[in-house]
């Protein structure tokens, strides 16, 4: 029996020692541990033996397998091992050659101006607000003290869905819409977003533009507050060195009204729209304009953006040339 074995396992070192590709390792296990291997014929033994003799004989058996199956794995892992060794040595890899650039997008000059706003108001106590760029009349005129027939309409025409819906020509709808939900609490909000008017596109007019909202109403709240905001505004956005002036001027949905200028060194260029809500805007909302108060500011933004950053045309905000975007990729 050990003879047997013995040569069992000599034909098994040998025919493993010839064999090179994975695929081949299968076969051999049919061969010497299947069910038609030599070595499992020896099982057959088993009835002509007493107990004892059973044992060894399965011992044996076992002991011989492990073998055989210990030789193959060690062929495996030869195998594996010169597959590897031949990729490594075809796909060596130059880490001397330059490599791909690629190209990073960045905000765009606009998206970064608004999330500098919202944080400097969040820092003051403010919340973000916003509405539906396709409002009502009633929001975006009549809730501001614009009546259907009001000559003011005239400075803001523009797209209508039908005759009563339209694209907003201001952001000023969403102080209504705040108001009426506030229910006659105090106020604290921004609101950026897009805009439309139906103006010729030139040098300094764009159908669809961009503002920014303000609103504050509480008791007690005068003009004084709202100079003091709009300077700090001006000044975290222009620096620290810059002076406002305010105007009078005249809006429907605020008395009084004014116009903000920014001193930049020369002279002074107009900023935004200001002033404080009018009474009647209050009462419409659900305000009692007699207890309580409150400020507002219309921002345009790219006009801001145009004088900060020396732009000649508010078309490259939206025309999307590399050329100009990449200029501002660096702006914080
Ligand atoms: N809605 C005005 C416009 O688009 C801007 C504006 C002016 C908004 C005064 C205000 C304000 O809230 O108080 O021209």
């Amino acid at each position: 029996m050990e003879e047997k074995v013995k040569k069992i396992i000599k034909e098994a070192e040998e025919k493993i020692a010839l064999i090179k590709e994975v695929i081949e390792i299968n076969e051999l296990k049919s061969r010497f541990l299947g069910k038609k291997s030599e070595l499992f014929s020896l099982t057959a033994l088993f009835r002509t033996l007493d107990s004892e003799k059973k044992k060894e004989l399965g011992i044996l058996i076992n002991k011989t397998k492990a073998k055989i199956e210990a030789l193959i794995e060690v062929k495996r892992e030869e195998i594996l091992a010169r597959i590897m060794a031949e990729k490594l040595a075809k796909e060596s890899l130059d880490v001397t050659l330059p490599g791909v650039m690629f190209n990073s997008g960045s905000k765009h000059l606009l998206t970064k101006v608004i999330e500098d706003f919202e944080d400097f108001f969040i820092g003051l106590g403010y919340e973000i607000k916003d509405g539906p760029e396709v409002e009502s009349d009633y929001y975006n005129f009549e809730m501001l003290n614009l009546d259907k027939d009001h000559p003011a309409r005239n400075m803001q025409d523009t797209f209508y869905v039908d005759v009563n819906q339209l694209l907003r020509t201001h952001t000023s709808p969403v102080q209504v819409r705040t108001m009426e939900k506030a229910e006659g609490k105090p106020i604290q909000i921004i609101c950026p977003g897009k805009v439309y008017r139906r103006d010729e596109d030139d040098q300094y007019h764009s159908h669809q533009f961009m503002q920014i909202e303000g609103l504050v109403i509480g008791e007690g709240i005068n003009m004084t507050h709202l100079k003091g905001t709009l300077l700090a505004i001006t000044k975290h956005f222009f620096g620290e060195d810059k002076e406002i002036r305010l105007r009078p001027s005249y809006f429907p949905f605020t008395e009084p009204s004014v116009e903000v200028d920014v001193f930049d060194g020369e002279g002074y260029v107009e900023l935004l729209g200001a002033g404080m809500v009018h009474p009647k805007v209050l009462q419409m909302s659900g305000y009692n304009p007699e207890v309580v108060t409150g400020f507002a500011f219309g921002i345009g933004l790219e006009r801001l953006v145009m004088i900060k950053y020396g732009l000649d045309d508010i078309r490259h905000l939206y025309t999307n040339d590399l050329r100009f975007l990449n200029q501002f990729k660096g702006v914080k």
